[in-house]
């Protein structure tokens, strides 16, 4: 008996396997597109997919760019008319690839995406998604963007100096974590109010920063205008000054916001120009869709084309990127004219959450200093999700890493402990500490974990970290921690010095914190 033939062991496997010669290889290379409709009713929305196939052999690389995303297609193997590849996002190239299997029909293609492994085996809930049907467009290899978002070429990146903003981590108030698309301008006010009469204006919070939701439509000249819920922005601006506080807006380098609101792409000067005229002091850059009209090698120069554009206004304002962390945004966001860059995709008003994102964060430590932060998203404390010890561990956590203090709870209806927290002098000076230096994680035994923070004049912050679910005792020996032998030391909760001794031993709540300055 011969060798059975390819095609046999083929079909045995259950492989449409064609000969070299019909290769559907030359059939697949191209621009293919297809719509998808998800929801009902008011919720209802088209998602508009482009992919881009080049094939090698029986290999593929390419793009896909849909209304909502851009991703880049690897491990594409062809068997036959069976495709099967993995997209991937290519701003976080470590990401794992969402799988897709696909097949080839004359000028259709049907791609299915495969369920993700689900380790907990818990469902989404929302069942498999309907199967793509894409169209043959052209032969084209390259993605073009559609005429009416093309852009010129961006100015070549070159490292930008320092524009002497943010020396200490900025500290304010922002929208989004509670209010989300329900701010506006009698909301806003009302924040201003309560920063000052709550004492929190004193304490150092001096930004109102509004996020997204507050934008309406360009004018006949181009020129961005809020939408109803902020009448006046101008007078808005005035009315926070006045207060002895500075104002924040929000925009993105993309056409949309990430709420689907307008944002500046190919609007960045007159955009700057603009909010300089409404006395605006601090922008987050929210990059959303800009993934739609930018690659990843334009990301800084799609940042810096927003910094140079404050920077011509004259008028001093605070950099915000927030680009989730991608791309090793530490290694340029200060070069690109950034005060902070986000380090991570948003915080939810949850331990897990709170505390994936803090404890998370070793290895940036090098990057932040004076006047460029590494920012682990705003602050919960005060939105209900968490206990108090579980927010006295975010508002630590967060001093001991030189975050950001951006408050995001309602300040006009704040409970006095909430207050308390977000107040408390000792810790915030933790964060402000004019040395700049981020904190770092010494060591971690179980659900135990002691942060070190290195503060001016040689003194330091200790964190004392209990993750698990039941109280638990930590026992230190100074001089293990670099300090000592014998140092003063203060609990920066419990507002007392404790007895001068070798070592401590402190008992920490559930999910809790003793936080200690030592000289
Ligand atoms: C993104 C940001 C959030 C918030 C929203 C607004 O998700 O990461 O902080 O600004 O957009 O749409």
């Amino acid at each position: 008996m011969g060798i059975p033939p390819l095609r046999l062991i083929a079909a045995a496997l259950g492989l449409a396997l064609l000969p070299a010669a019909q290769s559907a290889g030359p059939a697949l290379q191209g621009t293919w597109q297809g719509e998808q409709s998800f929801g009902r009713g008011a919720n209802a929305r088209t998602l508009v997919s482009t992919y881009v196939f080049k094939v090698e052999g029986d290999q593929f690389t390419g793009l896909v760019v849909n209304t909502r995303n851009r991703s880049e297609i690897v491990d594409g193997t062809l068997a036959g008319d069976h495709l099967a590849f993995g997209t991937r996002n290519p701003f976080l190239p470590s990401s794992t690839p969402q799988r897709f299997t696909a097949v080839l029909a004359g000028d259709g293609l049907t791609v299915t995406a495969v369920p993700r492994a689900n380790p907990a085996g818990r469902g989404s809930g929302r069942g498999p998604a309907p199967p793509l049907v894409l169209h043959r467009v052209s032969d084209d290899t390259e993605y073009h963007l559609p005429p009416d978002l093309a852009h010129p070429p961006l100015q070549p990146f070159r490292p930008l100096p320092p524009n002497g903003l943010a020396l200490t981590p900025p500290m304010g108030w922002n929208s989004w974590n509670k209010f989300h698309a329900a701010v506006d301008d009698a909301g806003v006010r009302a924040m201003a109010d309560a920063m000052v009469s709550s004492g929190l204006r004193d304490a150092g919070y001096r930004y109102i920063n509004i996020d997204d939701t507050w934008e309406g439509t360009r004018d006949a000249q181009g020129n961005i205008q809020s939408n109803s819920k902020f009448p006046d922005m101008k007078a808005l601006g005035d009315y926070i000054h006045a207060k002895g506080l500075k104002f924040g807006i929000y925009s993105s380098p993309g056409p949309k916001t990430c709420a689907g609101y307008e944002g500046s792409y190919r609007h960045e000067e007159q955009d700057a120009r603009t909010w300089a005229s409404w006395g605006v002091d601090y922008l987050k850059y929210d990059w959303c869709s800009a993934s739609l009209v930018y690659g990843p090698d334009e990301m800084k120069q799609a940042y810096e084309k927003m910094a140079l554009a404050l920077r011509s206004t004259g008028r001093p304002i605070v950099l915000s990127l927030c680009e989730y962390g991608w791309l090793d945004v530490g290694s340029w966001g200060a070069e690109a004219g950034g005060n902070l860059w986000r380090t991570t995709g948003d915080i939810s008003d949850r331990y897990a959450s709170m505390a994936s994102i803090g404890f998370n964060q070793m290895g940036r430590e090098a990057v932040a200093g004076p006047g460029h932060w590494n920012d682990p998203d705003m602050l919960e404390i005060g939105n209900g999700g968490m206990s108090d010890d579980e927010y006295r561990t975010h508002m630590s956590l967060w001093s001991l890493l030189a975050a950001p203090l951006l408050a995001g709870n309602d300040l006009s209806k704040m409970a006095p402990d909430i207050r308390d927290i977000l107040a408390n002098p000792e810790v915030i000076a933790v964060d402000q500490d004019k040395l700049g230096r981020q904190g770092t994680r010494l060591s971690q035994q179980g659900d135990l974990e002691i942060w070190k923070k290195p503060l001016a004049g040689g003194r330091a912050a200790v964190g004392l970290f209990n993750r698990g679910d039941q109280p638990a005792s930590l026992a230190v020996t100074w001089s293990d921690l670099g300090l000592g032998p014998r140092p003063r030391v203060r609990d920066l909760w419990a507002h007392h010095d404790l007895a001068r001794a070798a070592s401590y031993t402190a008992r920490i709540p559930a999910h809790g914190v003793v936080l200690l300055g030592v000289r």
